[in-house]
């Protein structure tokens, strides 16, 4: 059984698609499973934004093949690891909960660069591709301090 990680933002169209692609390409994929979702709704089935795509090729990376998906309450059984990407994801996904040991899988992704800050990753959407090149970046190094803790953790 791989281990399954989800990157949830709001659309699944911006942060948790960068957020999905950059882990992914940091951990060996006979172990890893990593994926993502919105808590929205309206991008299901859609590409990433098209700035997403841009700032990740530009780095080497391909996330065009992915497609946008809703969180929904059976990914607390799914997924062994769920980093949202902000405070507004994490209440909401928090509140579909059923007990400790589902919200106990949530974690705030920056909270692994900068422990116990609760610090957001901006919502780059309505904004220019700067704040899509300043989010890779904090996504880069927040995987990457993901990526060595799993990769100690199992195997
Ligand atoms: P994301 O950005 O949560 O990083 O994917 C957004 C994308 C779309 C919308 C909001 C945020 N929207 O309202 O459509």
């Amino acid at each position: 059984m791989p281990v399954n990680i989800l990157m949830v933002c709001l659309g699944n169209i911006c942060r948790s698609p960068l957020a999905e692609g950059l882990l992914a390409s940091k951990l060996p994929k006979d172990t890893f499973f990593v994926d993502s979702a919105g808590t929205g709704h309206w991008h299901i089935g859609k590409k990433p934004d098209d700035r997403s795509i841009a700032v990740a090729r530009k780095n080497g990376l391909d996330i065009s093949n992915q497609r946008g998906k809703q969180f929904t309450t059976e990914d607390f059984d799914r997924y062994d690891y769920i980093y949202v990407m902000d405070h507004t994801n994490y209440n909401d996904v928090l509140a579909m909960a059923k007990n400790d040991a589902q919200k106990s899988k949530v974690k705030m992704i920056l909270n692994e660069l900068f422990p116990g800050e609760n610090v957001d990753v901006p919502d780059p959407y309505y904004g220019s591709q700067f704040g899509f090149d300043s989010v890779y970046e904090m996504l880069d190094e927040t995987c990457d301090i993901i990526a060595k803790k799993l990769i100690e953790k199992h195997s």
